[in-house]
């Protein structure tokens, strides 16, 4: 088959090439992108002059037949098209006729490819972040019914303070916050158009790129046309936060894994979001957080991949860049599936909270409570108080009971020093509540967390609308 751009060449491309040199199988991808493209092309390309309003017409005609034929199943992409550009050209002059020769003239592929797979990134970026803020709602919805609920906060995995439950689920949506924001301004920072760069160098037509930019939804058009077909800065921003919202991701998952476990037994997993064993019959496996947690890997693997790919390309385009898509579309659909399966997973986990309390009696949590009061109320110096508490841990581990198990009497025995009333610190929602500084994990500060987060995702699903 004859190549758009086979005038020079005395001898037909070796099937072993074409196929090296395709990118069809996966540009396809951006079909509908390159149509949009292709459209404002056309419609610059008669404003300026260069086609006439009947050319204009034909061109627009032809390209969305072949949008309808795409999106029906019944284009038939070929390898010998080599990419998606081409393939949608010679269609075109396929269906229109000889006008359709006269779409690409100041274009290159290298400035089509270049806004193509921007406009499908930044679009992604919409889905994404449209997305994430779901997840951050459903977390909220479960964080708001556990501002009471008692469970062990841990440094180093090991017991340290009690905290709420909504509390750490709070946590988990200030990671995702701060995604939404690095998505928003991946966003500001990329929406330029680089339509109208040509090859590397502008062209001699006198695109107007302003009207490019505005067509597409652009805020602007790129400053330096060389810049725009080489730089796949875009790429990599939207790899890296990725990246970072899978690694949140993983972070979730890893404790979701560990709460469903029989020693912690926190949450049980709904049936509809685990798995079983095929040997042993009694399991019920947390595969789901597991993926979760898994496909981390390959969304890093990409981004290292395209960062590699780009180290030391000379300006302007190389075909090296051909390489961007793959991964990026690989990453994207990664965290799109694990966004979604992530907030049913917890939407219809329950909650034991019967057992995080249970836990929270493990390690006398509030032990530095009891020193505290000896300071504040007792008078005791905070060496001395220090060494009072130890004597009252002590004793609780020989009964085999947490301190805050013990009664006021038994701790008033201890030490004659210690004075009545402190019975109360040892409560556990006592001492959670006592931790009421701005950012704590006193109930009321959770709430006041989830208000602020709740605000914040109120506030941008309204901007994506
Ligand atoms: N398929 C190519 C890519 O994805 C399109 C640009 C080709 N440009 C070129 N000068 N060969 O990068």
């Amino acid at each position: 088959m004859a190549k758009l751009w086979g005038g020079r060449f005395a001898l037909d491309s070796s099937s072993l090439l074409e196929e090296f040199n395709a990118s069809i199988m996966f540009d396809k991808e951006l079909w509908n992108e390159d149509i949009q493209g292709s459209k404002a092309h056309a419609k610059m390309l008669a404003h300026i002059g260069v086609l006439t309003g009947e050319e204009y017409k034909a061109i627009v005609d032809g390209l969305e037949r072949i949008a309808s034929m795409i999106q029906a199943d019944e284009f038939v992409f070929r390898m010998a098209d080599e990419d998606i550009h081409m393939a949608i050209e010679s269609k075109l002059t396929e269906l229109v006729g000889e006008v359709g020769k006269k779409l690409h003239t100041a274009r290159s592929r290298n400035d089509q490819v270049a806004v193509d797979f921007r406009m499908y990134v930044l679009k992604h970026n919409k889905l994404i972040t449209k997305l994430l803020l779901e997840t951050m709602e459903t977390i909220l919805h479960i964080a708001k019914a556990h501002t009471k609920t008692i469970l062990p906060g841990m440094t180093h995995l090991q017991h340290a303070q009690p905290i709420n439950f909504g509390f750490h689920l709070v946590a988990w949506v200030c990671n995702f916050k701060r995604d939404v924001q690095r998505l928003e301004s991946d966003f500001a920072r990329n929406n330029f158009c680089p339509l109208g760069s040509g090859a590397l160098a502008g062209t001699p037509y006198g695109n107007d790129r302003e009207m490019l930019a505005l067509e597409l939804g652009f805020s602007a058009p790129t400053l330096n046309a060389m810049d725009s077909v080489s730089e796949r800065d875009f790429a990599l921003d939207m790899l890296y936060t990725l990246s970072m919202i899978m690694m949140h991701i993983s972070r979730i998952a890893e404790e979701l894994v560990l709460w469903s476990s029989s020693e912690f037994r926190f949450i049980s997993l709904s049936d509809a979001y685990s798995t079983g064993s095929s040997i042993m019959p009694q399991k019920k496996n947390p595969d789901v957080p597991e993926l979760l947690r898994g496909k981390s890997g390959r969304v890093y693997g990409n981004l290292i991949g395209l960062l590699s790919v780009m180290k030391g390309l000379p300006l302007a385009y190389n075909k090296d860049t051909q390489e961007d898509k793959e991964g990026v579309f690989d990453s994207l659909k990664s965290v799109h599936i694990s966004l979604k399966i992530l907030k049913e997973c917890l939407k219809t986990m329950s909650v034991h909270q019967d057992n995080m309390l249970r836990m929270a009696k493990i390690g006398h949590l509030s032990a530095t409570d009891l020193a505290d009061f000896l300071v504040q109320k007792c008078n005791v110096a905070f060496r001395d108080a220090h060494h009072i508490t130890g004597m009252v841990v002590a004793y609780a581990e020989r009964k085999g009971v947490d301190i805050s198990d013990l009664s006021e009497e038994e701790i008033l025995s201890i030490d004659k020093r210690i004075l009545s009333g402190v019975k109360e610190v040892l409560c556990l929602e006592k001492s959670m509540n006592a931790r009421d500084t701005l950012g704590g994990t006193s109930s009321r500060r959770t709430m006041e967390q989830i208000d602020e987060l709740s605000a914040f995702v109120n506030e941008h699903q309204s901007l994506l609308k």
